[in-house]
């Protein structure tokens, strides 16, 4: 084989297509009845869009990035993911002017370099929800109550809701300091990496996944116990209202998300039957992004799933494949072409026709209805032209129906056997 796939990039074939399908048409669905609208951002962005928001010592923007420079010498990056390019377009088009909170959702590719492994892709997709404007942890309930919502609709089962809360500009900086001191006799144990984000960006030793970082952080003070009165009724607040609408939930103190831009509320959606990687959705709060892009002061907070992780979890019971409704065989070039017109204005009324569009011998023929699961099979001869007459069968049962060659009629038959 000549040319295959990048590594870490896959192509999406039908079986797994209607799965994907429904959990977008779910989404949708439910997106509607929460009142979000859909914006559609690019895929290429300025690099600083990312670096500003993600955060210069996350790993994302320190080793995932596609980035590189475009034919005017900027330097672009593919969207590693979808918050970053919704704040500039909010910020650009003045979304802010429209009453809170506002609501969005979008559907797309997201790009990470990082090591391919089961579930996680350098190409993956994400459905993601941003709402704008409101401080109140009600709004916090709500779009965890919408992606439980939409969860629940797909079908999946078992999932966990972890939540947290991560502090904000008041209660980081002490939270920051104490973390510093308790890792500060213990940097021998760290990579280089954490040795050099201890004085940058010491939060960020919290996400290292290099094993001996992990244990060598084991007892760090956890953020919950350093949040500010303000914080800490926030996230009182959304323990409550999370209860109030019955969605199941645990509160994880070592839950640290990947991203910079993160201030109060933080969560994650996990299912044990990924492995290690886990995380089928992510989320949080990010009061202060809307003023780093040079927009007014705006609370947001919102979301994303992943494609990848969910389709194999509900795979085996979405419906993945629906033959034709009637399968055309002609026997012979007259008969084709009159197939051919046959095929056309009976679509015209809603049923699903697949024709075949070159003569071939009739067991063939009836092979292929039988490998395309056909649910009707119609036999187009030279008799049958001149009677103007056919015979409909059906593939599951075996009866057989005699009809005229009448689009009502037929189209009638069809859609009476579905
Ligand atoms: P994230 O946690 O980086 O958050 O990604 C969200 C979800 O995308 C993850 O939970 C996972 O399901 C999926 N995902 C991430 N990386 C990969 C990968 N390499 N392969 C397959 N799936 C992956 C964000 O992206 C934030 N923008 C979410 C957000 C929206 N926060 C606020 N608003």
């Amino acid at each position: 084989m000549k040319y295959k796939t990048l590594k870490g990039l896959q192509d999406i074939l039908a079986p797994d297509i209607p799965v994907w399908q429904h959990i977008e048409a779910v989404a949708r669905d439910i997106f509607r009845t929460y009142g979000y609208q859909e914006i559609r951002l690019p895929i290429l962005e300025s690099t600083e869009i990312f670096t500003r928001s993600i955060g210069e010592t996350s790993d994302i923007v320190e080793k995932e990035m596609y980035t590189f420079q475009d034919k005017g010498g900027r330097s672009v990056t593919l969207r590693p993911e979808g918050t970053a390019s919704f704040v500039r377009a909010y910020v650009e088009h003045h979304l802010y002017n429209n009453p809170a909170p506002q609501k969005f959702y979008y559907m797309g590719p997201m790009f990470r370099y990082e090591r391919p492994q089961a579930y996680r892709y350098r190409q993956f997709y994400q459905i993601g929800a941003e709402a704008m404007g409101i401080e109140d942890p009600n709004l916090d309930a709500e779009i965890i109550s919408l992606l439980s919502a939409i969860l629940r609709r797909i079908g999946l089962e078992g999932l966990n809701f972890e939540i947290t809360s991560i502090g904000c500009k008041a209660c980081r900086p002490g939270y920051r300091e104490a973390l510093k001191n308790y890792l500060r006799d213990k940097l021998d144990g760290f990579c280089g990496d954490c040795r050099r984000r201890y004085d940058l960006n010491p939060l960020r030793i919290l996400d290292c996944k290099v094993p001996e970082c992990i244990s060598s952080r084991q007892g760090s003070p956890p953020v919950l116990d350093y949040l500010c009165a303000g914080c800490r009724e926030h996230f009182d607040g959304l323990k409550y209202n999370l209860d109030l609408l019955k969605v199941p939930h645990t509160i994880n103190p070592n839950l640290v998300r990947g991203l910079d831009y993160y201030t109060k509320t933080a969560f994650e959606v996990t299912s044990e039957s990924l492995g290690s990687q886990k995380a089928v959705a992510a989320g949080g709060r990010y009061d202060g992004l809307v003023d780093e892009f040079g927009g007014p002061p705006t609370p947001g907070i919102g979301f994303a799933l992943g494609m990848e992780r969910i389709v194999p979890l509900i795979k085996g019971s979405v419906k993945t494949s629906e033959g034709p409704d009637l399968f055309i065989c002609p026997l012979g070039d007259e008969a084709s072409v009159k197939a051919l017109v046959l095929a056309e204005q009976l679509r015209t009324h809603g049923v699903r026709i697949e024709a075949n569009l070159e003569s071939s011998s009739i067991r063939s023929q009836m092979r292929k209805a039988d490998r395309i699961g056909a649910r009707n099979v119609l036999v187009l001869g030279e008799d049958e032209i001149r009677k103007g007459e056919v015979v409909v069968k059906d593939m599951t049962t075996g009866t057989e129906t005699r009809t005229p060659i009448d689009i009502q009629e037929l189209a009638r038959l069809i859609r009476e056997k579905k």
